[in-house]
């Protein structure tokens, strides 16, 4: 455990204030057990993956701060991989081309985690993680399962209903997940993978300092679509400005704040609200400052 560690380290934007203490367990059961002390304990506990959905607040975050990137292990089970939740995207993609296993092609260049892509059930605006889920192991908070005393169980996508961006997880959070892959071969994954990462490169900031999609789509929509056509690309609040490749991306360009980045998303929603009538809903998840 470390104390005050900056959470600008730990952040795509690189943008947050100190963790009061920062916990990197190494093994699911670990976490598992460090969760369950925490909340005997009555500490507060955020939990961090990649950071790359986040903006943690300029304040910092008292109680623990969780980082989930220690454990990073990964299993061939049959057509699947079973994988932890501090396994990185690109790595989970790597494995799976090399393993000719099909079905995670689209996190090509997508930052993050697996655990923190089961929260917020990352992909693209058609698909997302969960579409290839078999099984997830939860800790739940609060009671205890009844059956055998245990913090955690697993679960089927089934009691999850994940939806669009939404892991539906409840406050549960990931151990362990079963993914469901096809069988295909390392040279026709490989090939998929390229063609989107071509359309990626093309498209989004993908080099620059950024945490991915900050609003989700409305349904039938593209956000970064109207956020571009509310004049809005090149837009500066502070350190954050509207990306001039997809209106959809803020980018830090030195400086920012999570200050910065509430009024910007405040004024993204205004303008939007203004000009097409449409709420746009958040991908990007803000921690609130402290009191
Ligand atoms: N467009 C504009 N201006 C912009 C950006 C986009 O006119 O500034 C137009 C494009 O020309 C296109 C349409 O909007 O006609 C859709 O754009 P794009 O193909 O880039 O897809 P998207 O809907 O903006 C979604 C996901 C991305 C994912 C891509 C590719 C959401 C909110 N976004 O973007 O996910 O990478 O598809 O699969 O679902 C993320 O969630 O963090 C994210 C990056």
């Amino acid at each position: 455990m470390r104390l005050h560690e900056p959470l600008s380290n730990w952040t795509t934007m690189r943008i947050g204030g100190p963790a009061e203490m920062f916990f990197e367990p190494h093994k699911p059961e670990f976490l598992a057990d460090l969760l369950t002390a925490l909340e005997k304990d009555g500490v507060p506990w955020t939990l961090l993956g990649g950071g790359a959905n986040t903006v943690a607040p300029d304040g910092g975050i008292p109680g623990a701060v969780i980082h989930t990137g220690n454990m990073r292990r990964l299993f061939r089970d049959g057509n699947g991989l079973r994988v932890w939740p501090g396994v990185t995207l690109p790595s989970l993609v790597r494995s799976a081309q090399g393993l000719g296993l099909s079905g995670v092609e689209e996190l090509v260049g997508v930052p993050g985690h697996v655990g923190g892509a089961l929260a917020m059930n990352a992909g693209s605006a058609e698909w997302g993680i969960w579409d290839q889920v078999e099984e997830v192991v939860l800790w739940s908070p609060g009671a205890v399962n009844e059956e055998d005393g245990l913090k955690f169980r697993t679960w089927s996508p089934k009691e999850i209903q994940p939806a669009y961006r939404q892991g539906n997880l409840g406050g549960r959070v990931v151990l362990e997940a079963l993914l469901n892959l096809e069988e295909s071969s390392p040279l026709v994954v490989k090939a998929t993978q390229d063609d989107f990462l071509k359309r990626k490169n093309r498209s989004q900031p993908v080099r620059l300092t950024s945490a991915g999609c900050a609003f989700k789509n409305p349904s039938g929509e593209s956000a970064g679509r109207l956020i571009d056509q509310a004049g809005l690309k090149g837009h500066q609040v502070g350190g954050v400005k509207v990306s001039d490749i997809h209106a959809n991306f803020l980018v830090n360009e030195g400086g920012a704040t999570a200050a910065d980045v509430r009024q910007m998303l405040a004024e993204i929603e205004q303008a939007v609200q203004g000009r097409f009538g449409i709420s746009l809903e958040r991908e990007l998840a803000v921690i609130p400052e402290p009191l």
